[in-house]
């Protein structure tokens, strides 16, 4: 068993995307990706400016968009069909395989919007597949509690407590986590995956080596290993996500993430040929 450590701590950048919807992107910039993870937004704001845009129609192909809801309202609308308005704690698992259009406007014109967007790569065998728009209402998950922590399990299992996503290719773990001051959270971890913690809020201690203080809002990459061990300084949330490396080559053009630039091109081109919508 070996015990994991901080390997990187990464402050995200300013962003906008969307129709103007201010974030801060870490996974796909700095680093540019963390197999099987493409990219990882935070949104955020009391400021309906930052948010009211929201993402109007736009198409992806070959990647999962992982939305976490905590603060606020978002309404979906794909071209399968699906649609769905998401509150606090809900999830939006879409793997747009394919082609997909879809749009995620704000249901709310004020308040505190705060969120999370994940983007996991699909491996070339499922990229071309059948859109799926999978939604998980935050009451329909397993939740872990004792007196130390608060477990909301997405994705894997904690305990008895599991996750509504089963039997991925990615095999992936996606915790929202609830640690109170003093207490520790081991975990065990599969030392295949790429793993990596993000403070929302609080002050934590990883692994047994020193590192440095770490802010809210950070990305701390972790090194592979199994035993994960993190200590609250004072009162902490965080999320915890891991996934199996995909391992292939990756070309990317904005929503459009495949495995060469041919196959980008081709994206780009079925997109403007009206040739792109799977169903
Ligand atoms: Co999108």
């Amino acid at each position: 068993m070996k015990n994991i450590e901080v390997s990187k701590i990464i402050d995200p950048i300013l962003a906008s995307d969307g129709a103007g919807v201010k974030l801060k992107r870490s996974i796909g910039v700095e680093p540019n990706y963390f197999d099987p993870f493409l990219m990882l937004d935070e949104f955020g704001s009391e400021n309906k400016d930052d948010y009211i845009g929201g993402f109007p129609p736009h198409p992806h192909r070959g990647i999962e968009t992982v939305t976490y809801m905590l603060n606020g309202e978002f309404e979906h609308e794909d071209s399968t069909g699906a649609k769905g308005k998401m509150s606090a704690g809900d999830v939006q698992w879409m793997k747009t395989g394919g082609g997909i259009i879809h749009s995620e406007m704000p249901a709310m014109s004020e308040g505190k919007l705060h969120g999370f967007q994940l983007w996991v790569n699909m491996p070339a065998k499922f990229k071309m597949n059948k859109p799926e728009y999978i939604y998980i209402d935050s009451k329909s998950m397993d939740i872990h509690k004792d007196t130390e922590k608060k477990i909301k399990i997405i994705a894997g299992k904690f305990g008895d407590a599991e996750g509504p996503i089963k039997g991925h290719n990615v095999e992936p773990i996606y915790f929202d986590v609830e640690l109170e001051k003093d207490k520790e959270f081991n975990f065990e971890l599969s030392s295949t995956h790429n793993s990596f913690v993000y403070l929302i809020e609080g002050e934590i201690k990883i692994g047994d080596k020193n590192h440095k203080k770490v802010n809210n809002s950070t990305l701390i990459l972790l090194t592979k290993g199994n035993k994960l061990k993190v200590k609250a300084i004072i009162k902490s949330k965080f999320l915890l996500i891991s996934g199996k490396p995909i391992g292939e080559p990756i070309a990317r053009g904005g929503p459009f993430v495949m495995n060469t630039k041919e196959e980008v091109l081709k994206a780009v081109k079925d997109y403007h040929s009206g040739n792109f919508v799977r169903k």
